[in-house]
């Protein structure tokens, strides 16, 4: 299964897991992860689930659609250009390794 490697905002990391089909948030949940709130439970409606992806991998993820963008601009961590929603980052094997930082806060 592929993993991916959250970098907590002390500089500490975990690396998960991901199940068959799971978004980045729903392993990150699973294994209770701190620093992903994810409180509309992956319907792109809260923003809670925010990271910063790991520059070597953006361009491997897919395009963010019109809902992600806006909410984006809602998160309570500043907005970076390397900005996602971790429920809309689908696992995929060609995603294994990949590294996502959490930012100080979701709330
Ligand atoms: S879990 Fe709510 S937007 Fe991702």
């Amino acid at each position: 299964m592929p993993a991916i490697t959250f970098i907590h905002p002390d500089g500490k990391s975990d690396r998960v897991e991901t199940g068959d089909g799971e978004s980045a948030m729903q392993a990150a949940t699973r294994h209770g992860l701190d620093g992903i709130l994810a409180e509309c439970g992956g319907n792109a409606m809260c923003a809670t689930c925010h990271v910063y992806v790991d520059e070597s991998w953006l361009t491997r993820l897919p395009d963010m659609a019109d809902d992600e963008d806006a909410l984006l601009d809602g998160t309570a961590s500043e907005r970076l250009p390397n900005s996602r929603l971790s429920c809309q980052i689908h696992v995929t094997p060609a995603l294994d390794g990949l590294v996502v930082k959490l930012p100080e806060r979701q709330v």
